[in-house]
């Protein structure tokens, strides 16, 4: 499987038959309607279904949840009474006489709501309507009162956002099942990291547990498959409110959804008409991608064959019997202590996703960022990038200076879309005895652990 976090994933597809769009006329209720638990709606175009569904542990609790409709493998993309379980098969989604979209049963136990407040009795023109994307809506005539994407479960469909609000620091959360079976809140969430709003991050409890690259300005990525029309995009936008991310598709015949797996996997998959199945593109993390998992000054190698843990240049394994007995989370020390001022620089490290604890210095041009970390005998690296940006005027650029002063934990040598990390070491030239013979030659140590076998690794090489 490729790694692929969060940013591009290539789908190349093909269709082996136009599936059906079926034309349903009942993608909605209005006040006075409900759906009992035998009950659907089906969105018009039949891309998908709402409906109570069997799960949990023991089969017996209903949860109302959204699900593609014309698949034959039930794939549930939201659900709504997660959190309280209805036993009780007489229960009902309607609009309640306070406007809000309720699931109750005929004791008038609730289970779920909106919990919207101050809307007053609906009127005759206030809608629940389930819309062929997936998104259930709330609606009084054309102002959307609630919507499910703004309330995601695990998974996040071509569409939804994920946002960052500055002015309550509101952000949109995805939670993990409890497990294949159970709808329940997992150990897992993923959202926008409220202390940078630069980077994604899961956590498990309070822990971190995976992270994505830093925001470096990619304000479209996407890729075309060649044979079909499959392009699958993130999109970034910022403006004075907040930012956003927002994941679209060229072609919504396909299939394809971000999920947050109950062991805490970001997945990319699209459905699979010829082996009826979903296939899986992109997963992370992987080995040791996981948050900190090399310890600090270390980095995680995916370029290898079997992605392993590694010093950064210019340090060592701390402790090199845990290295070798494979737990990194000692991480690295230098090998030679800084002397700020005195014989140090900066290595340009290239192909990284960028470690954790940054510091956002805003308003430097990169020489400018270059000596706020020259000039900090605090300062142990910086990275440079022009942030692209699409708001309310247009595109625009804006800098992104960042400094690390403590430690760098959480670094990674990715395959592809890595940036330059510029790393202050002392006597940058010791290794360069090859320079006079061509520049930029590196010596490069490195220890890396296959199947429990832990090698040094010395190699020389040569950048034109
Ligand atoms: C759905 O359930 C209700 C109440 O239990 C029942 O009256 C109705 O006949 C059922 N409808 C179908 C199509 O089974
Ligand atoms: C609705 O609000 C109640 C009380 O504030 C809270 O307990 C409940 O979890 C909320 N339900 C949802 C679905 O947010
Ligand atoms: C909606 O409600 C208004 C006021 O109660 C009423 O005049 C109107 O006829 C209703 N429209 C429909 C389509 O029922
Ligand atoms: C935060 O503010 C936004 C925009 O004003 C609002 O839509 C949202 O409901 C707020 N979230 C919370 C948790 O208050
Ligand atoms: C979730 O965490 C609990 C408590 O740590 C653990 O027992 C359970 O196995 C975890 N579930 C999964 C799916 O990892
Ligand atoms: C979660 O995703 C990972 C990576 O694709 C996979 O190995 C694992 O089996 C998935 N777990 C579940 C519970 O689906
Ligand atoms: C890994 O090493 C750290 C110290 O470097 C130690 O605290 C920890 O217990 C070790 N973990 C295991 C699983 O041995
Ligand atoms: C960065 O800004 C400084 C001060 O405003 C200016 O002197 C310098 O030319 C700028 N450098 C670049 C590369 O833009
Ligand atoms: C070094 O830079 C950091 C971040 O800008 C700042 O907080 C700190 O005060 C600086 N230290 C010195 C000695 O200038
Ligand atoms: C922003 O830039 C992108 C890529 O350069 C371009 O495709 C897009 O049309 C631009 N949008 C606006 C509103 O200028
Ligand atoms: C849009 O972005 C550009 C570049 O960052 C900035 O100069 C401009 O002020 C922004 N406009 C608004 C309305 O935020």
């Amino acid at each position: 499987m490729e790694r692929l976090p969060l940013q591009i994933a290539i789908i190349s597809l093909v269709l082996s038959f136009s599936h059906l769009l079926l034309c349903a006329s009942d993608d909605r209720i209005t006040p006075g309607a409900s759906i009992s638990s035998n009950g659907t709606l089906v969105s018009n175009g039949g891309a998908f279904a709402l409906g109570f569904f069997l799960s949990g542990n023991s089969n017996s609790d209903l949860y109302l949840g959204v699900w593609y409709n014309n698949i034959p493998q039930k794939t549930v993309v939201w659900v709504a009474n997660r959190e309280k379980p209805i036993t009780d098969s007489s229960a009902v989604l309607r609009i309640s006489e306070d406007g809000n979209l309720i699931v109750m049963d005929s004791k008038g136990g609730i289970y779920w709501s909106s919990n919207l407040t101050g809307l007053g009795t609906p009127g005759n023109n206030t809608v629940a309507v389930l819309l062929n994307t997936g998104n259930l809506v709330l609606r009084e005539d054309i102002n959307i009162l609630w919507q499910s994407f703004d309330h995601p479960t695990d998974t996040f469909l071509p569409g939804m956002k994920i946002q960052y609000i500055y002015s309550n620091h509101s952000t949109t959360q995805f939670t993990s099942w409890k497990d294949a079976n159970d709808p329940s809140p997992g150990n897992f969430s993923i959202g926008i990291d409220a202390n940078t709003v630069l980077q994604l991050l899961t956590w498990t409890g309070s822990k971190k547990y995976w992270r994505s690259q830093v925001w470096s300005g990619i304000l479209f990525s996407g890729i075309r498959g060649p044979n079909s029309n499959s392009v699958i995009y993130i999109t970034y936008l910022a403006n004075e409110g907040g930012i956003s991310t927002i994941f679209g598709v060229s072609d919504p015949s396909y299939y394809i959804r971000y999920t947050l797996n109950y062991s805490g996997q970001v997945q990319v998959s699209s459905w699979d008409y010829s082996s009826k199945s979903w296939q899986y593109y992109a997963s992370a993390p992987i080995n040791c991608e996981r948050y900190g998992w090399c310890g600090q000054f270390a980095y995680c190698d995916a370029t290898a064959s079997v992605s392993t843990c590694k010093c950064l240049e210019g340090f060592e394994p701390k402790v090199d019997s845990d290295w070798s007995a494979g737990n990194f989370s000692g991480g690295c020390i230098r090998k030679k202590a800084l002397q700020c001022g005195n014989g140090d620089g900066f290595l340009r490290v290239q192909g990284m996703k960028l470690p954790d604890h940054f510091v956002f210095l805003r308003n430097k041009n990169i020489s400018e960022c270059r000596s706020e970390c020259m000039g900090n005998c605090s300062c142990i690296a910086y990275s440079y990038s022009d942030l692209t940006m699409l708001n309310s005027t247009g595109n625009g650029t804006i800098s992104r200076c960042l400094v690390w002063l403590e430690e760098l934990i959480d670094t990674e040598l990715l395959r592809s879309g890595g940036e330059d990390l510029y790393l202050r070491l002392m006597d940058l030239n010791l290794g360069m005895f090859l320079s006079f013979l061509l520049p930029q030659c590196k010596i490069v140590s490195s220890y890396s652990s296959h199947m429990n076998q832990v090698e040094q690794v010395h190699s020389g090489y040569c950048r034109s």
